[in-house]
């Protein structure tokens, strides 16, 4: 997740800033009610006899949002902090993944902007999954999402960015049809350098 001309000293603000400024985005990118009343359910699958939903997340889920970045993402920088903001600044597309009632993880997808050639280009910001469950299928399933909103907004591509050394998540990404394209070297705020995947969609 990330890229480092989001952080530094101004890096947020501009990140933010150039969201709010990328023209139509996603429609009630942070819903105010609860899953309960809104139940959009976005993909399921059963893993050992367990019901994994998709829904969109909703203000209350920021607690969630930061709980889990700041267990998985804080090797790489203030993810909790940097990632519950982008959620509350309502230019993202969020979802979460449910275990019957329990957040079991969830994905981030930045709104969509003009890249070279004019393309439209996608950014998954985040995708992150309880460690408990991971290599169950969720991972997969909130990327099958992602890349379904993707396809809703015309994108022609999506990218995202994550660590040299995370295997795992390389792994899902390449089994799903993205390539890297390039490497940037202390793209984190942590220092590590970052692989950028792309997948035409
Ligand atoms: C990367 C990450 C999101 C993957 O999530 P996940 O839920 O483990 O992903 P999946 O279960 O869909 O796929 C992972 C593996 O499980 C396997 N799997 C999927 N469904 C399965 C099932 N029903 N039974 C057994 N294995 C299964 C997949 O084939 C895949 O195997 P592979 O590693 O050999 O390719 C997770 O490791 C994570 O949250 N990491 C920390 C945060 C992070 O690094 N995020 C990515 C950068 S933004």
């Amino acid at each position: 997740m990330g890229t480092s001309g989001r952080y530094g000293k101004y890096g947020e603000t501009k990140r933010l800033s150039r969201l709010r400024k990328a023209g139509p985005g996603f429609q009630k990118a942070v819903p105010e009610t609860s899953h309960s009343m809104t139940h959009t359910h976005l993909g399921s699958t059963r893993f050992y006899g367990t019901n994994i939903n998709i829904v969109p997340a909703d203000l209350k889920d920021s607690v969630y949002i930061r709980s889990l970045s700041k267990r998985v993402f804080s090797i790489y920088g203030h993810y909790d902090d940097t990632l519950t903001n982008w959620f509350l600044s309502g230019t993202s597309f969020t979802i979460l993944a449910l275990s019957g009632k329990k957040n079991v993880g969830f994905a981030m997808l930045g709104r969509s902007y003009l890249g070279h050639s004019a393309s439209r280009v996608c950014e998954l910001l985040a995708l992150a999954v309880e460690p408990e469950m991971h290599g169950r299928g969720v991972g997969g399933l909130l990327l099958k999402a992602i890349e379904n909103e993707c396809r809703k907004n015309q994108a022609d591509s999506l990218v995202l960015h994550t660590s040299v050394d995370n295997l795992p998540a390389q792994r899902l990404f390449r089994k799903f049809g993205f390539s890297a394209l390039e490497t940037k070297l202390a793209f984190y705020p942590e220092g590590q350098d970052a692989v950028m995947m792309s997948k035409d969609i």
